[in-house]
């Protein structure tokens, strides 16, 4: 129309670019054109609204804006400069960011010359934003979302999400099962106990150890396996382990095997296997007789308590290759009534695993959770009035084998 403004203009041109097919193109033109970033911006914005294709749009535009502003980072005021654009756009300076890094990912998909933006046209906004939450990639999101919007264009912006968490897990998942520091608590555990099998700790606890502990590549052992939550855990590794890529062979033992894929074997005595990291879970101190039978589990005093531990851990060192490493999850001993002595079992391991050899790399504190369990209310009372303590968390005790050969 011959009263439009030069914005109304690209607009519309956009706008019937969109309805020939060529909307992608017009956008790459614009964006290398216009050299104004508030004009852009604003394009960008109301390029936002068009179905389908605005979402690419919006994301190129807004690369472009923080490349006219900040050409070469936030220096200068250039910030300043990007916060009044986004303020005359009514954009948070957050969204813009995240739009920009976005349109930054297609454009150097763009240039990689193996990709066709083209499906990504029938992405809903959606689709782009959920690509860019996934930061470092983004990439490979945005390709899997053309693939599968090539095969079938109509597909939904929850099926895409579906099959991309399928082989990475979703980034809620991951940032959930991994901890960031020594504190692991898991109030709601994803891989919860096996009915048949109340022993079993939350899948998480395997997941952390594996992920900062266990090598890569190599060969790993659950010498006290129970429920075999390790292989559940290890089956679903795109659920937590990043860009770790994991390629582990997995042997899984018990003295009392309850699954069909774990081999019986007394912890008690080297392993069949060399391994390169060994998790072992054993029956805690004084509360496991009616759980498991025998051995750690039925010892009356802890002096033999001790005595079990410590030949399981001398034989769980013997197994280990050199630079393999032992994790190994206790509690401390809280005694029930005033005047029950306290036992600092992790503690005590600690000190068995120098005598058998190893040396102590590290340790995280793992909340058992007990206080919140169905049905505790009462011992948390008795607790408090005895004035005794329950012992509500593990420690994982982590041990190296540095020595060259045993
Ligand atoms: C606390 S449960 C392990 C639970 C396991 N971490 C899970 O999440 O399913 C302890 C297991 O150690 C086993 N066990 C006890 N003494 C053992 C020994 N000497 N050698 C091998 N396994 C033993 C028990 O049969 C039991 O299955």
């Amino acid at each position: 129309m011959a009263n439009d403004s030069p914005m109304q203009h690209a607009l519309r041109n956009i706008r019937s670019a969109a309805r020939r097919g060529g909307l992608l193109t017009g956008a790459r033109l614009l964006a290398r054109r216009c050299r104004n970033p508030l004009q852009l911006a604003t394009i960008a914005e109301d390029a936002a609204l068009i179905m389908p294709g605005g979402a690419y749009v919006r994301a190129r535009l807004w690369a472009r804006v923080e490349h006219l502003v900040a050409p070469e980072g936030f220096l200068n005021g250039a910030r300043a400069r990007l916060e009044a654009i986004c303020d005359s756009t009514h954009v948070t300076p957050d969204d813009a960011r995240r739009w920009s890094i976005l349109g930054r990912t297609l454009e150097s998909l763009d240039r990689s010359g193996n990709w066709d933006a083209g499906p990504l046209i029938h992405a809903s906004r959606s689709v782009l934003i959920t690509a860019a939450r996934q930061r470092s990639k983004a990439e490979r999101y945005l390709r899997l979302a053309a693939r599968l919007l090539r095969r079938n264009p109509r597909t939904t912006e929850r099926e895409i999400h579906q099959a991309w968490c399928r082989v990475n897990g979703s980034q809620k998942a991951n940032m959930d099962v991994i901890k960031p520091s020594d504190w692991w608590a898991f109030s709601r555990p994803k891989w919860r106990r096996d009915a048949d099998f109340p022993g079993s700790i939350p899948g998480e606890v395997y997941a952390n150890a594996l992920y900062y502990f266990a090598p890569r590549k190599g060969i790993v052992v659950d010498a006290m396996a129970g429920s075999g939550m390790l292989r559940r855990v290890y089956r679903q590794r795109g659920l937590w382990q990043k860009d770790s890529a994991f390629q582990l062979k997995l042997h899984l033992f018990d003295i009392d095997p309850r699954r069909s894929y774990i081999r019986r074997h007394d912890a008690r005595r080297q392993l069949p296997v060399r391994a390169d990291w060994i998790f072992v879970d054993p029956p805690y101190f004084g509360q496991s007789g009616h759980l498991y039978k025998g051995g750690l589990a039925t010892t009356r005093t802890y002096r033999d308590y001790l005595e079990q531990l410590y030949r399981v851990m001398e034989a769980m060192a013997r197994s280990l290759k050199a630079g393999g490493r032992l994790c190994l999850l206790l509690p401390k001993w809280s005694g029930k009534k005033l005047g029950h002595l306290n036992r600092d079992l992790p503690g005590d391991a600690r000190r068995i695993g120098t005598e058998v050899g190893l040396t102590w790399v590290d340790c995280a504190y793992v909340s058992r959770g007990r206080q919140q369990e169905r049905g505790f209310g009462f011992q948390n009372i008795a607790a408090k009035r005895a004035r005794r303590l329950v012992s509500d968390t593990c420690v994982l005790n982590v041990f190296e084998n540095r020595m060259r050969s045993r």
